[in-house]
């Protein structure tokens, strides 16, 4: 009911519980050892919310079935920021938004081979850890070190904020936000709080008093 044993002696956890595994050696019975296994139900992932949004970072991940597409809020105000700034002569466009826990699964995989887990871990967010899940969360024109510095990033740094978006990953900021400065994310988070957030010049981590690492 518990767990199970093979012949190579590999445990497969069955049901909650306890049990003890009695190891005993073919050539003689005389010799053997014991050990314990407990299996726990399986942690639940619940999303969280602060301040009434929903907060992702690699302390608070979504359940892997959490797949509620691109925000139709956040595409509109994402939309009016594009509209304001092609009047200001810029062009803008998404090159990632919304990706399912797969989609960011196959992502992050292909990091860490590429790059190994640690390196991959400063740049991409593990499946489950990742604002692109809540479709939020958008990449604008380039997400590479191309886009910094560009008319594009500095216009959307000074006023994402005024259509409900935030840098979510501000240079300088890697130790708290756990991620490298990423000039072309941008999270809605709507206008009241993006005029707060930005007013206060702290990260969400800091703002919400927060941490954002891995257990
Ligand atoms: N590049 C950001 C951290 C992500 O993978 O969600
Ligand atoms: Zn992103």
């Amino acid at each position: 009911a518990v767990a199970t044993v093979n012949k190579y002696g590999r445990i497969t956890a069955v049901g909650e519980g306890k049990c003890t595994v009695t190891v005993v050696s073919a050539d003689n019975s005389a010799v053997s050892a014991q050990f314990s296994v407990t299996v726990n139900a399986p942690v639940k992932i619940e999303p969280t919310y602060i301040d009434g949004i929903l907060i992702v970072n690699k302390s608070y991940p979504l359940p892997s079935d959490y797949n509620p597409g691109t925000n139709p809020e956040a595409k509109q105000a994402l939309d009016e920021m594009f509209a304001a700034a092609a009047g200001d002569g810029l062009t803008m466009r998404v090159v990632s938004g919304f990706r399912s826990y797969t989609t960011q699964k196959n992502l992050y995989n292909k990091y860490v081979r590429r790059d190994g887990a640690a390196k991959a871990d400063t740049y991409s967010a593990r499946p489950g850890f990742s604002e692109h899940q809540t479709g939020l969360a958008f990449d604008i024109n380039k997400a590479n070190d191309s886009f910094v510095g560009t008319p594009e990033a500095l216009w959307l740094a000074a006023n994402a904020y005024k259509y409900g978006f935030i840098l979510r990953y501000p240079e300088g900021k890697e130790s708290i936000t756990g991620y490298q400065f990423e000039p072309w994310h941008y999270r809605y988070v709507g206008k009241e709080r993006a005029l707060k957030i930005y007013e206060s010049g702290l990260t969400v981590e800091e703002y919400y008093g927060i941490t954002s690492c891995y257990k």
